[in-house]
């Protein structure tokens, strides 16, 4: 099979650069992929994080201490960005008028400003792909909740809810880092985190919030600064949204979380979805299983438990009895972004694709009026205007 190779630069080489290079030195793990990423040029601030590319990475031939050096590098044609969200709007912006495709890390900016000059630059461009990461939907059990909502299956909807939970905040002797402070990740805190995540399915279904009541905590006050002291933490913690959802042709409430600090939730993400005829569960804190219940009137009401199997949007080498994971979610969604590339939306060789910016731009509304909200008290409308 002839493929075609798409030569990546990677800006950030953190925790999240680190997992698509390790995605992509192991393409050979799906079956029937006709593209590939190679990383030809990373880029970080810090020389550490990028000598950890050169040692590990062949494929890796320069590295570069200024973002617009690897810019201008002719021979990177695709940006991997995953940097803090003060930097998203100037170096997006960089990335994208360059001319190259970008997976860009959420938020897409800091605020709804930066992520609006990100939004008009991709306007501007549209030869240039560009989508934000977001790979729990790419869970077998969650392309399985996907379906069934494609399909018309859930009669009228109920209720839905979807969250995504972390646990590690709890312990108060955790360092700082840049996502406690509002200049490095922004007046969101766990919403501009976490938050997309979290809505990539509902908004990809047309279920837009039409207004929001918020609850936003902040739980643990300060933490250690490395340096002998402690450092105030500036950002939410957690965040429980109460949503009217307003869809095509229903409404009904949807409650979205963020939880930095849920007690026993290592990264829990889930969405579970109550209709009238059926409804489902999909949670990672059991990876290999989805619930269902369908329901017909007088009928009993039973949920039936069963082992996802591994049926991924990309075919694998991995066969059907085992299992999937975090890592198994990075490179299908690395998969989706590159046959993206490759093959453009038309000829795409399954239909997910990866998170659209107007789904970024979405998140930005929402976790807007989310904020209003909760200075208010009250319920803010969220504004879809210009959004389509
Ligand atoms: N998709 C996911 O599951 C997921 C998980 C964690 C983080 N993220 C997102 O990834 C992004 C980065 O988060 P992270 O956890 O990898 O952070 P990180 O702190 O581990 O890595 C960020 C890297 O950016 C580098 N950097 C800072 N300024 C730079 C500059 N001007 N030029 C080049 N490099 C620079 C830092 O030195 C660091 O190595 C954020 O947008 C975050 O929201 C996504």
């Amino acid at each position: 099979m002839e493929k075609r190779i798409i030569r990546f630069g990677v800006i950030g080489c953190g925790l999240m650069g680190k997992e698509f290079a390790s995605a992509a030195a192991r393409w050979c793990h799906l079956t029937d992929a006709d593209f590939e990423p190679s990383i030809v040029a990373v880029c970080d601030a810090d020389p550490e994080a990028a000598k950890w590319f050169r040692e590990r990475v062949p494929s890796v031939r320069r590295a570069y201490a200024d973002y617009r050096e690897l810019l201008a590098d002719p021979e990177v044609e695709a940006v991997y960005c995953a940097v803090p969200h003060n930097l998203h709007e100037q170096i997006y912006l960089d990335i994208i008028n360059a001319g190259k495709h970008l997976l860009g890390e959420k938020p897409f900016g800091i605020d709804r400003s930066a992520n609006e000059a990100i939004l008009a630059a991709i306007r501007a461009n549209p030869q240039v792909v560009v989508r934000s990461s977001s790979e729990f939907p790419f869970f077998p059990g969650a392309q399985q909740i996907v379906r069934w909502v494609n399909e018309g299956r859930f009669g009228r909807i109920i209720e839905a809810e979807a969250g995504f939970w972390h646990s590690s905040d709890l312990d108060p002797t955790k360092p700082i880092n840049w996502k406690r402070r509002i200049a490095t990740n922004g007046e969101y805190g766990c919403m501009g985190d976490l938050g997309l995540h979290v809505l990539h399915l509902p908004l990809r279904f047309g279920w837009r919030p039409a207004n929001v009541r918020a609850l936003l905590s902040k739980i643990v006050e300060e933490r250690p600064d490395g340096k002998g002291g402690t450092a105030p933490c500036e950002t939410w913690d957690n965040a429980i949204l109460a949503c009217e959802m307003e869809a095509a042709d229903q409404s009904f409430p949807m409650v979205l979380s963020t939880k930095r600090i849920a007690p026993g939730h290592a990264n829990t993400w889930f969405i579970r979805i109550q209709g009238t005829e059926f409804s489902a569960e999909f949670t990672t804190k059991n990876p290999k299983q989805v619930a269902s219940l369908p329901y017909e009137p007088g009928g009993p009401q039973a949920w039936h438990v069963a082992d996802a199997p591994y049926r991924s949007a990309y075919g694998t080498i991995t066969g059907p009895i085992f299992e999937f994971g975090f890592s198994d979610s990075i490179l299908q969604m690395w998969a989706a972004f590159c046959d993206e590339i490759a093959h453009r939306r038309e000829g795409m060789k399954q239909p997910f694709r990866c998170a659209l910016p107007e789904e970024a731009a979405g998140s930005h509304r929402l976790f807007t009026a989310a904020l209003e909200s909760h200075r208010t008290g009250g319920t803010a409308t969220v504004e879809w205007e210009g959004l389509a």
